[in-house]
């Protein structure tokens, strides 16, 4: 039922002799609907902020560059834009993380790059390192952006604004609630 748009996003390193094909990839730990406008827009859409606009954000992924990066959805208009460590642009095509009955979604206050628990990650970077979920206040909103554990910052840059980077923030972190826990809940 969940498929990946795409598992791999390779590029071709030049720099190195022979040539040699390098890849990132998606995580295929959670569920990622591909989605655009013309997809109903899932009632399960994981929130992560809201923009400047007042549209809320949702949690998306997307390719760029051969790495795998998080992106921000508005489910009205289905816009949705990414950032790395430098730009932010619109993401052309992009997938939406979805919950379910067990597996549910929260935001945990962190902070420089510390490796939390459960944190979802997107998939990797070219230089196959993981790439997680982060949120911050900034410009009037609070924005969906890229959390390099290396760099222990988490970098937004929505397009209007400029590279903003944080060392305290939060990271989306997954939750299995096991079935017959889930049903006793209800
Ligand atoms: C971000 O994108 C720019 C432009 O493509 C690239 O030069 C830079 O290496 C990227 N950063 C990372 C961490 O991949
Ligand atoms: C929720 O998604 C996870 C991961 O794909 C899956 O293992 C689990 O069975 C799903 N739970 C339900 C209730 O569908």
């Amino acid at each position: 039922m969940y498929s990946s748009m795409k598992l791999f996003a390779c590029a071709f390193i030049f720099a190195q002799l022979l040539g040699t094909i390098h890849c990132s990839s998606y995580d295929t730990t959670d569920n990622w609907v591909i989605s655009d406008k013309t997809y109903n827009f899932p009632e399960n859409a994981v929130l992560g902020g809201i923009d400047s606009d007042g549209y809320y954000s949702y949690v998306g992924r997307t390719d760029y560059a051969s790495s795998v990066l998080p992106a921000r959805v508005r489910a009205e208009t289905g816009y949705a834009t990414f950032n790395n460590d430098s730009l932010g642009k619109r993401a052309p095509y992009y997938e939406l993380l979805v919950s379910n009955a067990t597996l549910t979604y929260h935001w945990v206050r962190s902070y420089d790059g510390f490796r939390e628990k459960h944190a979802v990650s997107v998939g990797t970077t070219v230089q196959d390192e993981r790439v997680y979920v982060c949120r911050a206040k900034t410009d009037g909103g609070i924005f969906i952006g890229t959390l390099y554990l290396s760099k222990r910052l988490c970098f937004i840059r929505d397009e209007s604004f400029p590279l903003r980077q944080f060392s305290k923030y939060e990271v989306l972190v997954r939750k299995v609630t096991p079935i017959h826990r889930a049903a006793i809940n209800i």
